[in-house]
């Protein structure tokens, strides 16, 4: 549904419900059904892809949740927004959707262990995996890594349900500067620090 003149009548949070994903059609101008190129292509090409890992946290206290996540990206400076896409089967998923805030740690070279723990790779789920590291928090709560090279904490204004993910795009609240070190990278399955 698009916005109309109407829409600022709607409070911001009412709005959101109004956002539908967009409908692929998944054919051409004639209709014609478009190809779909086999998945273990696509992961095989996304696998090129170098991009900088962070841990998207969200929740306090007892509630709160994190994964690591490649799948960030800005959007505007002004006003300062960025988006996210997470797993709906994750159990941040339903943390974000819960308390509508999150926080984009953006980690460093010697953070990989802590990346690969919030990855699951440890067998540690929920708020346990918080045991290692040292957490703050900045304007909404979301737990904020101390010692991350940066960290941008959100409050969700719009969200998009795509697929397997939601799409959450976060106006940006509180901004956490920390380390100057190598940061990380992900490709082709392997954690690589860049300076
Ligand atoms: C380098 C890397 C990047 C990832 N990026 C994302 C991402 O952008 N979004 C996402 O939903 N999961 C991503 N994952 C997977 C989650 O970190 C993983 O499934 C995690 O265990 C989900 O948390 P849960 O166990 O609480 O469900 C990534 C994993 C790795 C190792």
């Amino acid at each position: 549904m698009g916005s109309s003149a109407d829409d600022a009548t709607i409070p911001l949070r009412a709005q959101e419900h109004f956002v539908q994903s967009p409908s692929f059609t998944g054919a051409d101008l004639h209709g014609r059904p478009d190809p779909k190129t086999p998945p273990v292509d696509f992961i095989a090409a996304m696998r090129q892809l170098a991009s900088s890992v962070t841990i998207i946290t969200t929740g306090t206290a007892e509630d709160r949740r994190g994964l690591t996540a490649t799948a960030v990206c800005s959007v505007s400076a002004e006003p300062p927004t960025l988006l996210i896409c997470v797993n709906r089967t994750s159990e941040s998923h339903g943390a974000i959707e819960r308390v509508r805030h999150f926080c984009v740690n953006i980690v460093a070279a010697d953070h990989d262990d802590l990346a690969a723990h919030f990855a699951g790779r440890t067998g540690v789920h929920g708020v346990d995996r918080f045991d290692r590291g040292e957490w703050i928090s900045l304007v909404t709560g979301a737990p904020v890594l101390a010692d991350a090279l940066a960290a941008l904490d959100c409050r969700v204004v719009s969200s998009v349900v795509c697929t397997t993910h939601t799409i959450f795009v976060g106006s940006v609240v509180g901004t956490h500067i920390g380390r100057t070190q190598q940061g990380l990278i992900y490709r082709q399955g392997n954690f690589l620090a860049l300076s």
